[in-house]
């Protein structure tokens, strides 16, 4: 399989169906199936205590629809409705600390009970109505906060209301966003306690995984990106030391929740801007999260300068979850531009990633690994038994103009 997808997972097939047999059996077995033909995505994922039923992820995606941090219907049905859609696992937005750890007033947020009574409904929706399994997300937004909705002008400030920001050094996003704070040892030390206490309120919500946010230029990846950590102390300097803060926040984090449920971190694996972090970082990074106990690397890239000049393209961060999964030896998620089933089928086949998450796609369709399974015709696919009818006709639709393709 190519990494440019030119030759991917069903075009292989049409080449050497026996080599394509061969290797669907191998990955079923190793995901502890019976030896069989089965499309990669669709063959489960164990890690510590959890078991996913395929390898596809809803990427955590900030809707900025709460008011005061508090998630509310709007949320049950968005979350509830992915995870009615087939996806394994289905994860939350960025899940604030501290109402001043928000990037928007629409953020939603876990510092309160009321909030994860709230988060609880949310839980329960998903346990209680489907076999997918929903991660919590947390993050501070650091030096991005304080800016104003997604659908609005995003990343720049508010037109009032704004509230003080904290980062690794008094570097601002952009010539608009407010020169943060440089964190003393007294707000790290309360930042650390405020992801703790958010952990240990996910774990009384019944959440299945966390996934700690150090990507994308918010707090926590403002300590790891040289371009925006400008300290002289033992937080600063070399990639030792800028992840010594967050290794301290992930060592946290790790002791407050349950030990069977595993945590991955999203990283940006490259900042694609000179003098940033490069993909050799990102392996270095994984490595030291390897060693404090990290499950998992959720591989993002960049947004933590307005300098960055990314190269996107299909798949176009699976390269670096590759190298990360294959030099450091930990299991990864590959994100960005993944939008058809060959896609996953490839990546999982090709042993890039152990999982795929989407985003815009799972925003264009709630129900996409259902519709990629009836695609596929991938029939044993659970549905919801309430939309049995509709899994029928699909199937029926589909083979029909498959049928006539090939007669034409
Ligand atoms: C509306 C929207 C909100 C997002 N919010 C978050 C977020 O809260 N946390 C995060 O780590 N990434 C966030 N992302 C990034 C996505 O998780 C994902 O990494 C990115 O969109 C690339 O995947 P895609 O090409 O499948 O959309 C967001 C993306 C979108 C489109």
């Amino acid at each position: 399989m190519t990494g440019s997808q030119r030759i991917g997972h069903e075009n292989l097939k049409l080449r050497d169906p026996k080599y394509v047999a061969t290797v669907e059996r191998r990955i079923a077995e190793q995901s502890g199936l019976a030896p069989r033909e089965i499309p990669p995505m669709f063959t489960p994922f164990r890690i510590r205590g959890l078991t996913l039923k395929n390898r596809v992820v809803v990427s955590p995606m900030a809707m900025y629809s709460c008011r005061d941090g508090m998630p509310d219907d709007f949320y049950l049905v968005h979350l509830g409705s992915r995870a009615l859609g087939g996806a394994g696992l289905v994860f939350t937005e960025m899940t604030c600390v501290a109402a001043r750890a928000r990037i928007s007033p629409g953020c939603a947020g876990i510092w309160n009970e009321r909030q994860a009574k709230a988060w609880k409904r949310v839980v329960d929706f998903v346990h209680d109505n489907t076999s997918a399994k929903i991660g919590l997300q947390l993050g501070h937004a650091g030096p991005k906060g304080s800016t104003q909705l997604g659908w609005e002008d995003a990343d720049e400030p508010l037109a009032e209301g704004n509230w003080p920001l904290l980062a690794a050094s008094r570097v601002a996003y952009g010539p608009k966003n407010q020169k943060p704070k440089k964190m003393n040892r007294k707000d790290m030390d309360r930042v650390r306690d405020q992801f703790a206490a958010a952990a240990v309120r996910g774990a009384a919500c019944g959440f299945d995984m966390l996934e700690l946010h150090c990507a994308h230029g918010y707090l926590l990846s403002s300590f790891i990106c040289p371009l925006t950590n400008k300290r002289r102390d033992e937080y600063g300097g070399s990639l030792e030391n800028r992840m010594r803060y967050p290794l301290e926040v992930f060592s946290a984090i790790r002791a407050a929740w349950p030990q069977d449920k595993p945590i991955s971190v999203r990283i940006s694996a490259h900042d694609w801007a000179p003098g940033g972090n490069t993909p050799d970082d990102a392996v270095a990074i994984a490595r030291m999260l390897k060693g404090a106990g990290a499950d998992m690397v959720d591989v993002s890239s960049g947004q933590t300068t307005r300098e960055a000049k990314p190269v996107y393209g299909r798949m176009y961060q699976t390269p670096f979850s590759d190298r990360i999964r294959n030099e450091v030896g930990i299991a990864t998620v590959a994100v960005g531009n993944i939008f058809e089933a060959d896609h996953v089928n490839s990546i999982i086949a090709a042993g890039r990633a152990d999982l795929c998450a989407l985003a815009r796609p799972h925003l264009a369709d709630p129900a996409w690994t259902l519709h990629a399974a009836a695609q596929l015709g991938f029939t044993e696919i659970e549905w919801p038994k309430q939309y049995l009818s509709g899994k029928a006709q699909l199937e029926r639709n589909l083979a029909r103009a498959a049928q006539m393709a090939l007669v034409a």
